[in-house]
């Protein structure tokens, strides 16, 4: 098994099938681009249990992704795809960067989703980039960008509907896609309370990563109550 990838929360390896690639989540837990980091026992545990459940349910309501199945508690089996670098983020509520950025209350609901682009670029801090920037770098192209968009308006629509269930607002979260060997633009990486911003609808508490951005509480505590209430669905 060969290294493919290392990122802050995940290693990739190559496996003895061809284009597929197993994924182990490891228990780092960073935040401001690697400028607080820590490693928390169970980590990884949760966030492969989370994203596996997600990819599975997404998957039993047609959307596909690079999931293929759970291998442990820490391990997936995965299509292998090319990642395209854009951090896709859908917000229906206002909050972090998008507060601090055009001064929207915290909070306030959008008409609609919004979709926005970060170019995945540690150097440069993941800027925002507008779909021109995408076509100006060569990330993707027009039928590439209303892909991505379309794919990732589902997602919302299908993750807005299980957080109702529990009694969760989702307020906002950042997704991306690879690209397989056919070309087919493929949900990757996870989803998690790592990647979204999940609030209890009636009290505001948070089940995300802010706990730790911001150090208002446990976030093995947090993370462990929000795939209890998954679980439970
Ligand atoms: O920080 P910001 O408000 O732009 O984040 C929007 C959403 O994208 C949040 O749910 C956050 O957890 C997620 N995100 C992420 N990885 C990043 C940046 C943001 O998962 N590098």
């Amino acid at each position: 098994m060969t290294l493919v990838y290392e990122g802050k929360a995940k290693r990739v390896y190559s496996t003895d099938e061809d284009h597929v690639f197993r994924i182990e989540y490891k228990d780092e837990v960073t935040a401001g681009n690697g400028a607080k980091k820590d490693s928390m026992a169970g980590k990884g545990r949760l966030n492969n249990l989370i994203t596996s459940y997600f990819f599975e349910r997404l998957a039993q309501e047609g959307l596909e992704s690079h999931f293929i199945k759970k291998l442990s508690d820490t391990e997936q089996l995965v299509k292998a795809v090319t990642i395209i670098p854009l951090e896709v983020v859908v917000r229906n509520y206002a909050a972090g960067s998008i507060v601090r950025r055009l001064g929207f209350d915290k909070g306030t609901q959008f008409k609609s989703p919004l979709v926005e682009f970060y170019y995945k670029e540690d150097a440069l801090n993941d800027p925002i980039i507008t779909d021109d920037h995408v076509k100006l770098l060569g990330i993707a192209d027009d039928q590439d960008i209303a892909e991505l968009k379309r794919q990732a308006l589902i997602i919302n629509d299908m993750l807005v509907k299980m957080m109702d269930e529990m009694n969760l607002q989702l307020i906002d979260f950042k997704i991306e896609f690879g690209k397989d060997q056919d070309g087919n633009i493929l949900l990757a990486d996870e989803i998690s309370p790592d990647t979204c911003r999940i609030w209890d609808k009636d009290t505001k508490e948070n089940f995300d990563k802010d706990v730790y951005r911001e150090d208002t509480g446990s976030l093995i505590d947090t993370y462990t109550q929000f795939y209890n209430k998954l679980e439970a669905l």
